[in-house]
């Protein structure tokens, strides 16, 4: 096992950071690293906000659902698809734009989320580590009017990046049977292995929280997709220029 193998499967997200601070330069070799990421077509869909402004933090955790981390995390960094430049490269060679396709909104957001991938990644190898904060999507519309999104700009997630002041255990994967299918899709293991996987996460929730939580995976994405998932999202993303076509 290489070092980057090492670091890729020690991957757990961190929400409790000491007071360290991220210096600026660092910060910015990270958003390299995110740019350095495969991008589709060489659109280079994805701007980064860093917000600094305190008051402006304090907002983002209540408009995240109450997670304090967004506040007290030495960073914290709005990822957002962004087709606007697009549109300005188009008007420079005085180009009508076709802007709302599906699959702009998928290029973009997969943009969004290999740069966003490749800066955590880049952070952990440097001793920082961080959450990413998709809560932010709560609240979507309050959001973008506080980081003065205009539109063919959606913010697709938030990610606090810090000094960690907890060591959380590795939280289990799906078996690699699951996820791994050979020439075609042939689920018919699925449910047993699914079965096997269940105990192990029930231990670690056990061993997370003194036995206090005791939840399968199975039980917990039953639970979560009988809810209806951030219905507004449409309406949204329709409004701000994508999912037209
Ligand atoms: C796009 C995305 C959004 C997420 N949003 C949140 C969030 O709002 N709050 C949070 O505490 N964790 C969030 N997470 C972290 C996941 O809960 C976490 O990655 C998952 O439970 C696996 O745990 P691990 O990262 O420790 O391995 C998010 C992860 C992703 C990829």
């Amino acid at each position: 096992m290489n070092d980057v193998i090492r670091l890729l499967q020690s991957h757990r997200s961190v929400r409790k950071f000491t007071d360290q601070a991220i210096a600026q330069d660092a910060l910015e070799e990270l958003v390299k690293c995110g740019q350095s990421a495969a991008t589709s077509s060489f659109i280079q869909a994805c701007t980064v906000i860093q917000v600094e402004d305190k008051d402006a933090r304090e907002q983002l955790v209540q408009l995240a659902g109450s997670q304090p981390y967004v506040a007290s995390a030495a960073r914290f960094l709005v990822f957002c698809a962004d087709m606007k430049r697009h549109q300005l490269a188009c008007n420079m060679h005085e180009a009508d734009m076709l802007c709302g396709y599906t699959e702009q909104f998928i290029t973009a957001t997969v943009d969004c989320a290999l740069f966003a991938q490749n800066v955590l990644t880049a952070a952990e190898s440097m001793g920082i580590e961080g959450v990413y904060i998709g809560g932010i999507r709560n609240q979507i519309q309050a959001v973008t009017g506080l980081l003065a999104l205009p539109d063919l700009v959606y913010p697709v997630f938030g990610m606090c990046l810090g000094y960690a002041a907890q060591d959380p255990e590795l939280k289990p994967r799906l078996p690699l049977d699951v996820v791994l299918k050979k020439n075609r899709y042939d689920d018919s293991d699925d449910i047993a292995s699914i079965t096997e996987y269940d105990e192990q996460v029930r231990k670690y929730y056990r061993t997370r929280t003194g036995g206090k939580k005791d939840t399968a995976w199975s039980e917990q994405v039953a639970d979560m997709l009988v809810k209806e998932a951030r219905p507004h999202m449409l309406d949204f993303l329709k409004s701000r220029g994508y999912l037209l076509k």
